[in-house]
């Protein structure tokens, strides 16, 4: 028998092979490709174990955030200790915001990196879904590409999830190639979004494979929803930009998009796909989301280059009764690679991020409400901000049924600050801060992008702080700098 039937097995055996204390680097990325049953009796053998008075904890490592058979299963059993680079899922939100789980939100291009340089530990236990394992020890990736090959080259045993669902589909989608490490690292040959310099199979050395627990689910993602008015609006002010831009001869000709995560990026990708004015494009981003369907569908899409393929199960179904036609426009990489800064900058990327709350001086925050509770986490938005040619931040101007103003007068957290960010869009309007100094953009911002309910207050901030801030370089009164998140916490309402 070959070493594959020899070391198959159960879920619930796999999860033996763990121990309390162990690190664990799983696959997945943005709920796509991540495991689905080891995590779920890893759970609850925690449970057991927590019951018998016994201490049971692990540390997690992801490329970003998994299902809620791996995260949420994990995050209500109390069996994680530490979470790391992003997350998305309700009962893992929770535990961290009840200070139960210590998290960490990292820049998402850099954890491999930090894996692979020292600076954080190597997994003891990597647990990666694959579609397919041949026998001299390639294996093909599912739906993402995450950490996996970081985690199955560092590991020090390997648990594989063989997913039978997707049959062949993912082969050929991905593009297996990690950056190499300093000093004198050679630049990876990515110039445009269909480069391909990796291989199609990930490898793993058989010897540290120690289980193989066969499955046959769909990732567990959310139905797409139809984008709504204010996603509409924000999109056409985005192509409405492009055009203006590419009309004054500002715009270069052919470069890439990257839309982010969350239901307004999605609905922003998907209004721009219904957009006339929107010829054939390609996407070097992070996630390919449903909204990058209606593009492939309608023959606009040349490339989409990603790290995950984030999609609805029924699209998962679509996708693998048309694989072999949707393949050719699909390059899922490593999220080092799909990340690199290095590569993103040569590309040439219009990059669309959403932002929690912006302030008038144009810092964003995309991760912490008032400061202090996660939301998910920064994700891989500042590896395109900081990199790309053209950038937006998108909100719209208003969370809560309106009591929520997503634009302040100072940030209660700062993501991306505003020597990062280029242009801000609400459905209100958009701002272009690039080349204007503090007040001036704090004047575009308060008239271009704010809610009309909140435009007074954050004028009369503006107008206080430039008679009373030490500096009017950047006019910020300080002692009122948090006033309207503070009318919040006391009320539930910025109104
Ligand atoms: N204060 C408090 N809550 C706010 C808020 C604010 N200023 N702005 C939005 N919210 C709430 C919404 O009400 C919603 O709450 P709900 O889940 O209870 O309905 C939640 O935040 C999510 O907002 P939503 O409008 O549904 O937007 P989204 O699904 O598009 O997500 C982010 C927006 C910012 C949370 C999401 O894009 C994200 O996590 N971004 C960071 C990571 C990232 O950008 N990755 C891309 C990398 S390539």
């Amino acid at each position: 028998m070959n070493w594959i039937e020899d070391k198959k097995c159960t879920a619930e055996e796999a999860a033996l092979l763990i121990n309390d204390g162990d690190v664990l680097g799983v696959s997945g990325f943005t709920l796509a490709g991540y495991p689905k049953v080891v995590p779920t009796a890893l759970a609850a053998r925690a449970e057991k174990l927590h019951a018998e008075g016994k201490p049971f904890q692990v540390t997690l490592f992801s490329g970003a955030s998994t299902g809620d058979s791996c995260d949420g299963a994990l995050a209500r059993a109390n069996a994680v200790s530490f979470r790391m680079p992003y997350q998305s899922n309700p009962a893992l939100r929770k535990a961290i915001n009840s200070g139960a789980i210590k998290y960490i939100d990292a820049h998402l291009g850099k954890m491999g990196y930090w894996i692979r340089t020292g600076a954080l530990p190597r997994p003891t236990v990597a647990i990666i879904e694959v579609t397919s394992i041949l026998p001299d020890g390639r294996v093909c990736l599912s739906t993402s590409g995450g950490n996996s090959v970081t985690f199955l080259e560092s590991a020090e045993k390997v648990i594989l999830e063989l997913n039978t669902r997707f049959g062949d589909a993912c082969v050929g989608i991905h593009d297996v190639a990690l950056p190499e490490l300093p000093p004198h690292a050679k630049a990876l040959a990515i110039d445009a979004a269909g480069d391909r310099v990796g291989e199609t199979f990930a490898r793993v050395n058989p010897n540290r494979v120690l289980a193989i627990v066969e499955q046959s689910r769909f990732d567990e993602v959310t139905p797409f929803v139809e984008p709504d008015e204010i996603s509409r609006n924000i999109g056409e002010r985005i192509l409405d930009f492009i055009r203006y831009e590419e009309n004054r001869g500002r715009l270069l000709k052919g470069l890439a998009y990257q839309s982010g995560v969350g239901k307004v990026a999605n609905a922003v990708l998907s209004a721009m796909a219904a957009d006339d004015r929107l010829h054939q494009i390609d996407l070097y981003t992070e996630v390919i989301q449903e909204a990058v369907l209606p593009l492939l569908k309608n023959g606009k899409l040349g490339i989409a280059s990603g790290t995950a393929l984030t999609l609805s199960e029924s699209t998962q179904k679509e996708f693998v009764a048309n694989a072999e036609e949707w393949k050719k426009h699909l390059v899922i990489r490593q999220q080092e690679v799909s990340n690199s800064p290095d590569v993103i900058k040569r590309i040439g990327v219009i990059s669309m991020n959403t932002a929690l709350e912006v302030d008038i001086f144009g810092n964003v925050n995309s991760s912490l409400v008032t400061g202090s509770a996660m939301m998910n986490g920064i994700g891989g938005s500042a590896d395109f901000a900081r990199n790309c040619l053209l950038g937006f931040f998108m909100t719209p101007s208003v969370a809560k049924n309106g009591t929520i103003s997503s634009v302040v007068p100072y940030v209660s957290h700062v993501d991306h600050p505003d020597h990062d960010t280029m242009i801000f869009v609400t459905e209100q309007g958009l701002a272009d801060l690039r080349g204007l100094a503090a007040e001036d953009r704090a004047r575009l911002i308060i008239k271009n992008c704010a809610h009309p309910n909140f435009k007074e207050p954050l004028s009369d901030f503006l107008e206080y702080s430039l008679k009373h801030a030490k500096g009017i370089h950047m006019p910020l009164a300080i002692n009122r700098a948090f006033e309207m998140h503070q009318k919040f916490l006391e009320t539930g309402s910025m109104l």
